[in-house]
């Protein structure tokens, strides 16, 4: 998918409505060595610091990427320099647009894992995404017997070995994905909740888990052979959600960058960005 035009480029960084949620993912072979030079300057000072401290590059440029995405995306919705976004901490970590900003209740959230990032986004709605890379190590049922629910486990155990790595990237997904958007991380024990991968994906609950299953809303994608990444949303009307699912390009994020914001363009777009100038005193 191309983003060569103000209006599939203005499509793609969509502000998502009540009803809408969307996620965007970057798949990092073949950006150029350039790209990595100038992304760090999309980031805060924070980010830049911490970004340099992996011993790895490979994790530097997962971090950098899933950072400059969010950024990007912020930037070309709301106007307002990437570097200059600010976030705040959940009591586990979990990161939300800084209120002094003044926007309306966007949610997000970012995940990066070798070779692929991903950020995703929801009005007012509890979200989480996870990406993993699924040719990294590790024996699915091992893993599975550490963390998984029972019935994962024996789902795992009645997949054929052929399937089996399909399926456990797809069940561990969900629950980062889950755990993410309730902003609990680790906190909240993984075999507290069960998936069962069906279509549409459903979850259960311990009795220690309290939650409901119908407010949530899951799915699972696949950005590159060697990827999968899934998605869970809390929305008291999951039948009214549609997911918006978009592949960006390196490329694309630069544009969104470089390309001027028009109020018009965002009215279009369905979000009164001129409002939040205003209210932000711009
Ligand atoms: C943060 C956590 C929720 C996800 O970690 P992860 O899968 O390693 O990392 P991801 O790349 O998907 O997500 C990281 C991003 O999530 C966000 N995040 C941090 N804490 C979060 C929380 N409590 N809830 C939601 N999002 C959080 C941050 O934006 C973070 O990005 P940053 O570190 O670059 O600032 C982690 O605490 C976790 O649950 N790890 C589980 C690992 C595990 O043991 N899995 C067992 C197999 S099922």
């Amino acid at each position: 998918m191309g983003f060569e035009d103000w209006q599939s480029l203005s499509e793609a960084a969509h502000v998502p409505d009540a009803d809408t949620v969307c996620v965007w993912w970057l798949v990092l072979d073949g950006v150029p060595e350039t790209v990595w030079t100038r992304w760090p300057s999309l980031l805060s000072p924070e980010e830049r610091d911490r970004a340099a401290r992996f011993v790895f590059e490979r994790d530097r440029r997962s971090y950098t990427a899933a950072h400059a995405l969010l950024r990007a995306l912020l930037h070309r919705m709301f106007d307002l320099p990437p570097p200059a976004w600010r976030f705040v901490n959940g009591p586990h970590g979990k990161p939300d647009i800084d209120p002094a900003h003044g926007l309306p209740a966007v949610r997000f959230n970012i995940s990066h894992t070798h070779g692929a990032v991903a950020c995703a986004m929801a009005m007012g709605h509890d979200i989480g995404v996870d990406i993993e890379c699924a040719e990294r190590g590790g024996h699915p049922l091992e893993i599975a017997g550490a963390y998984f629910a029972p019935s994962e486990q024996a789902l795992l155990r009645a997949t054929s070995p052929a399937s089996q790595r399909d399926l456990f990237f797809r069940l561990w997904t969900l629950k980062e994905a889950y755990v993410k958007a309730r902003g609990e991380g680790l906190a909240l024990p993984l075999d507290r909740f069960a998936f069962r991968p069906d279509d549409p994906v459903t979850i259960s609950f311990a009795e220690s888990c309290a939650d409901d299953a119908d407010d949530w809303l899951f799915r699972t994608l696949r950005p590159s052979a060697g990827h999968v990444l899934s998605l869970a949303v809390r929305h008291g009307t999951r039948n009214r959600v549609a997911v918006r699912s978009r592949p960006m390009t390196h490329s694309a994020i630069d544009r969104l960058i470089r390309t001027e914001v028009s109020v018009t363009s965002q009215r279009d777009a369905g979000w009164q960005g001129s409002d939040a100038r205003e209210r932000r005193g711009l």
